[in-house]
């Protein structure tokens, strides 16, 4: 796609145009394509057919009287409050009367809405995100849309300023779409190993790229890691990405971790065959932290950020981990492997011990496809909090709900941890009954963490198996994949680690 940020509109196949619930004055070029199309702006505001609230759209189609194949007429809402959010999902809805035409460039007219040069550089993303199509694999009756650019008509200062602004957003929106991309690949295409090699691609964005291979993963003790491993023909690895961009500071105060596991078929303890295939995306963990760290050196982020992939397929097998096997972890606690369909929480907890023992950063954050639990309680809104810290939990529901990824705090009493008491080793990786599934998982990482309360790391987790899935198009992701998390990070990182 092609973004531009210009001050003249020329007559493209399609244009938008911003209105508002509350006040419905035409901007100067409005009025102009009022007039040229026979008062057909100004009918429509007036009709019952549009209101102007927030996400509405309403399509003239080839307008009698000026070039434009279609005018767009897209409802913001109440003129007062138009987030940045409000702005995208609106923008987003209106984009999609062209990408279902053979429209191939929109012009979008910026002159009624307010802090236009943000609000342009984020519908950039928006437009980005709301465009994302994985069709590589269709060979036949492919839906080509011709669609390949986007005019943002603003003043000159304001264009001057969403172009600088763009370059952010846009990095943001590869970092997403080619998350996306990795999780939507199929297990026969993207597993440890070839996971690995697209990662090692970073390099050239200035990432150092660390990869682990079955040998180093075994050397090193991390037994959880290799235990989950052993049931596939593709041997699991662990990545260990850094993005430095303060490079006189030799710390790494951010971690994050994300869940990787190329296909769950849930090992011995094997899942139901319907729905099976779905599990192709239990790498969404890895593919988030990996989009936000591709997003982090596209933008040169002035952050030091590492990040931990582990990645691994779970796979019955003669050789597999089996129901009650004990392993030693990394950090040499033990646990007992109740269920093998519990895969994530053994990757993570040895990837957790290793982050805080190799990097020692003040805070690590996880992200996962860790239990089926967490969509029954939240669906597909929100992703599941659990922390334990109060000021980390909230600078990241923060951060969530600015950019579209909302999140919601879990209670984490340590009564929680009785559950997964184990009868021979020092944990057990699930409950006996199911109950408080999500917590218990997360009760289970935490468990993790070095017992010291003078250097206690700030730590949270993030459930995402309800949210990074859709069923059913949003205006900002068509149903798919999600990669969520790219942008909480990105935003998390800005307000938060930026110097
Ligand atoms: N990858 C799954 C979690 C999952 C389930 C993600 C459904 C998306 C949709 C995870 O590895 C898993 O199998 N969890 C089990 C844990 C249980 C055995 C304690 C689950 O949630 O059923
Ligand atoms: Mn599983
Ligand atoms: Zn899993």
């Amino acid at each position: 796609m092609d973004f531009n940020f210009t001050e003249e509109l020329t007559e493209k196949d399609a244009v938008i145009l911003f209105f508002y619930e509350n006040s419905n004055k035409l901007g100067k070029t409005a009025e102009d394509l009022n007039k040229k199309a026979g008062q057909a702006i100004s009918k429509s505001l007036d009709s019952a057919f549009f209101k102007g609230k927030e996400g509405e759209v309403f399509a003239l189609n080839t307008p009698f009287g000026t070039d434009f194949s279609k005018i767009i007429l897209v409802g913001l809402g109440d003129s007062e409050s138009v987030s940045t959010e409000v702005f995208m999902k609106s923008l987003a809805s209106g984009i999609k009367e062209v990408t279902s035409s053979d429209i191939s460039s929109v012009s979008v007219v910026m002159e009624n809405v307010k802090r236009a040069d943000i609000m342009a550089a984020n519908g950039a993303l928006a437009v980005s995100l709301a465009t994302y199509r994985f069709n590589k694999y269709k060979t036949v009756g492919k839906s080509s849309s011709e669609f390949s650019s986007v005019s943002f008509i603003l003043t000159k200062e304001e264009s001057e300023s969403a172009k600088k602004l763009s370059v952010d957003t846009l990095a943001v929106a590869q970092g997403v779409n080619e998350a996306k991309d990795i999780i939507t690949e199929p297990s026969n295409v993207i597993y440890p190993e070839t996971f690995a090699e697209r990662a090692l691609k970073l390099t050239s964005l200035g990432v150092n790229v660390e990869v682990l291979n079955e040998d180093d993963i075994k050397g090193v003790g991390l037994n959880l890691i290799s235990a989950v491993g052993k049931g596939s023909i593709y041997p699991p690895r662990l990545l260990i990405l850094k993005w430095k961009g303060n490079v006189d500071d030799d710390n790494y105060p951010l971690c994050l971790i994300g869940k990787g596991i190329c296909f769950d078929a849930g090992g011995i303890s094997l899942k139901p065959a319907r729905g099976m295939g779905k599990m192709k995306y239990d790498l969404s963990g890895a593919c988030a932290v990996f989009g936000a760290i591709k997003a982090l050196a596209l933008r040169k982020a002035k952050a030091n950020v590492v990040a931990l992939l582990p990645l691994a397929e779970n796979m019955p097998d003669g050789g597999a981990v089996k129901p009650g096997d004990v392993i030693k972890s990394f950090s040499g606690k033990t646990v007992e492997v109740d269920n093998t369909d519990a895969e994530g929480r053994l990757i993570l907890a040895d990837s957790i011990s290793y982050a805080e023992k190799t990097f020692n950063p003040e805070v690590i954050i996880d992200i996962a496809t860790l239990t089926g639990a967490i969509t029954v309680g939240l669906g597909s809104l929100r992703a599941g909090l659990f922390c334990n810290d109060e000021e980390l939990a909230t600078a990241l529901e923060k951060a969530g709900k600015a950019c579209c990824e909302p999140l919601w705090n879990m209670p984490m009493d340590k009564e929680y941890f009785d559950l997964i008491k184990s009868d021979i080793a020092d944990v057990k990786n699930c409950t006996d009954t199911g109950e408080a599934g999500s917590i218990t998982a997360a009760k289970f990482l935490e468990f993790f963490l070095r017992d010291d309360k003078e250097n206690k790391t700030k730590w949270a987790h993030l459930d995402v198996a309800g949210v990074d899935w859709l069923n059913t198009d949003k205006p900002l992701c068509p149903k798919g994949a999600r990669a969520f998390g790219v942008m909480l990070f990105d935003k998390f990182v800005r307000d938060n680690f930026e110097k």
